[in-house]
């Protein structure tokens, strides 16, 4: 059923996606569904230029026929679509389940606007289920991971860290970098806590999204719902 709510999300958020724009393309199956609908648009005439957030992304755009380029020629996208793995209620995200948190936060951040698709699973009071994914930097692993215990202890949270992939086999993101899974269990200040991971010298990224996302476009059993940040 997730699967076929992802669709519909999807299918709703291609609506809105205009002639001569251009778009970030997120990562993830929701945004699969996303591109495929979009590969559907332009083989029907539709112009765009779209900016993929990871390597996967990239390979099915092209396969779908959609015309892509960079940031470095395009530094301003008008749309970004992205799926997400938490979405509380004022449009705060927790990204980076697909291993694509970096390019997906520079790719959101370069555009005017940025439309969440998800199935209504991913509709949280709180963010910090979903374990929250921090890219670091390969060298140093021991320290940074140290520094972020502290920043979490500073923060009054704690859980396990799990080198994702596991130390024998460390999933490598498209960046060169790996992923270290924070099991919060509740993140109560999100923006308190991006602000201290950020501050982290070995911490390249964290899947804190904060004012980046504009609408979400959520699919459960009623249909595709719009949401809108809280005042
Ligand atoms: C990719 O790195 C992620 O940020 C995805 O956008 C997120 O994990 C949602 O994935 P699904 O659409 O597969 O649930």
């Amino acid at each position: 059923m997730s699967d076929q709510w992802k669709r519909l999300a999807a299918e709703r958020a291609v609506q809105d996606v205009e002639d001569g724009m251009k778009i970030g393309i997120g990562t993830g199956s929701t945004a699969e569904h996303f591109v495929r609908a979009l590969g559907a648009r332009v083989r029907d005439g539709l112009k765009v230029i779209g900016v993929p957030t990871s390597e996967r992304t990239h390979q099915l755009a092209q396969s779908e026929g959609i015309a892509l380029t960079t940031l470095d020629d395009a530094p301003e996208l008008d749309l970004t679509i992205d799926g997400a793995d938490e979405i509380d209620p004022n449009l705060v995200l927790v990204k980076g389940g697909g291993g694509a948190l970096l390019r997906e936060k520079i790719v959101a951040a370069a555009s005017g606007r940025m439309i969440v698709i998800a199935d209504d699973s991913k509709l949280v009071d709180m963010l910090g289920i979903f374990p929250l994914p921090i890219e670091v930097n390969a060298f140093g692993l021991g320290a940074t991971t140290k520094a972020i215990e502290a920043c979490l202890a500073e923060n009054d949270l704690s859980g396990d860290l799990v080198l994702r992939g596991g130390q024998d086999h460390p999933f490598v993101t498209d960046g060169g970098h790996y992923i270290i899974d924070a099991h919060l269990g509740k993140i109560p200040h999100p923006a308190c806590l991006a602000e201290d991971l950020a501050a982290i010298p070995g911490v390249v990224e964290h899947g804190l999204f904060i004012g980046l996302a504009t609408k979400a476009y959520v699919a459960g059993p009623d249909g595709v719902k719009t949401v809108e940040a809280q005042a």
